[in-house]
């Protein structure tokens, strides 16, 4: 069994985190909560910890982890060279969602966390917890979300119990993660800022940061298609280059299988392959620049899709017909939709997102609302859309990820 520590009360948290912190100071992985979810924590300088991260997650080990930092000081420690923009965006984001990705110290944290990149991801995380049990430890922690690969990310304490009791020595309980999407992943080259994952911290903040001085890329479609795609054995065993381009006939397959309305060009192509069981990155394509955006992060035991338009009355209206078509085909079919809405519905389960106004609710809830889902048994999910401004980014990201890219947009 996995120890589960309290955060509240608060007179249990500081042996909580002595605790957390002796356990992680020799050699033990634990999980605890950040801003964004729970991540599963080991000393990054130990391969044996950070081996056991890999083995409780079930993680590839190509897919190197992000290292908290109790202060922004401590990344000069672990990178080879900090420029003036990448401090900038230190000062103005730290401590807070926004993971950096940085030439590495040769040694500074074990090769097992940067996959033997030559680069390595920091953070330091906004949460009194995660940042007492690192400053308490007096390690960097190297820390994943705290899922078993393949699983929603916790947003919860239960959620991590849920997939990882008994392969961890404990859980820091801080009640649920204020934000529910992972960090923003970027990285400075060229003065410009890429953004690798969309996150907690949106692309119009990071404008405003560079003020200017750098341009934003976001994630690109190409490597949100890489997003998409399986590890590399599933890769090296689907016949790589054609099989997006030569979609045609499977896409008409997936959408006719969805709901009438038209799938969105830009994801026909994963909305197909999904259905064809494996997502293939051309073999040409370069390989994207955070590993783990190739990797499939969630899919629910049923299928899933995402209805998006600019009129939520008719994304409101679609929704409804393709859950009475599934449930007429006898799937128990569930609905993820905005609170504004969710009275509406006829389904066999209805889950509210919050106010349609303020997407940073549907962030907030979308992980639990996904494992609710598979523990209700329901065969398909339909999620409503939301606009893909502000965290809209990061949220449309994951649900797109969730639905195998499958977008329905009317
Ligand atoms: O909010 C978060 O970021 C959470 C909490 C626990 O901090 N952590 C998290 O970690 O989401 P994880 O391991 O689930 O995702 C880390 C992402 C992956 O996409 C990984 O490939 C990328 O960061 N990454 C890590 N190191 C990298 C590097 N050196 N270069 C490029 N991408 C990197
Ligand atoms: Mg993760």
């Amino acid at each position: 069994m996995t120890k589960l520590t309290i955060y509240w009360p608060p007179e249990k948290t500081d042996a909580g985190v002595r605790e957390a912190a002796a356990a992680i100071a020799s050699g033990g992985v634990v999980a605890f909560p950040t801003e964004t979810v729970y991540g599963l924590g080991g000393d990054a300088r130990n391969a044996e910890a950070v081996e056991r991260i890999f083995a409780a997650k079930g993680r590839p080990s190509d897919n190197p982890l992000i290292v908290h930092l109790a202060g922004a000081e401590d990344a000069a420690k672990l990178a080879s060279a900090i420029s003036s923009l990448e401090r900038r965006l230190m000062e103005r984001f730290w401590p807070g969602p926004l993971t950096l990705v940085l030439p590495v110290r040769p040694g500074a944290v074990s090769a097992r966390v940067t996959a033997g990149l030559d680069t390595v991801a920091v953070r330091v995380p906004d949460h009194e917890l995660a940042r007492r049990l690192i400053a308490e430890s007096g390690c960097p922690i190297a820390a994943p979300s705290a899922n078993r690969s393949g699983r929603p990310s916790p947003t919860r304490a239960d959620h991590v119990l849920e997939d990882l009791d008994g392969r961890i020595d404990g859980v820091l309980d801080g009640g649920p993660t204020g934000i529910g999407l992972e960090s923003t992943v970027v990285r400075v080259l060229d003065g410009a800022i890429h953004v690798l994952r969309p996150g907690g911290i949106t692309a119009e903040q990071l404008r405003e940061a560079a003020g200017g001085d750098a341009e934003v890329i976001a994630a690109s479609a190409g490597e949100a298609a890489a997003a998409e795609a399986q590890p590399a054995d599933a890769i090296a065993a689907a016949p790589a280059a054609g099989k997006l381009a030569g979609a045609d006939a499977a896409l008409a397959g997936a959408a006719a299988n969805a709901v009438s309305a038209s799938v969105e060009p830009a994801d026909a192509a994963m909305a197909a392959d999904a259905d064809a069981g494996a997502r293939a990155i051309p073999a040409a394509e370069e390989a994207p620049r955070s590993p783990g955006m190739k990797y499939t992060h969630y899919a629910p035991q049923g299928e899933m899709a995402v209805v998006t338009g600019a009129d939520p009355a008719r994304v409101r209206e679609a929704v409804q017909q393709a859950a009475d078509r599934e449930r007429a085909g006898g799937r128990r079919v569930a609905v993820l939709a905005c609170a504004e809405h969710a009275p509406g519905y006829r389904a066999d389960a209805v889950l509210g997102l919050g106010s349609r106004a303020e997407p940073e609710q549907a962030a907030q809830a979308l992980y639990a609302a996904l494992r609710e889902c598979d523990e209700r048994g329901i065969g398909f999910i339909l999620a409503e859309g939301y606009p893909e401004d502000g965290i809209g980014a990061a949220l449309m990201n994951r649900m797109r990820k969730a639905a195998g890219g499958r977008v329905i947009s009317v």
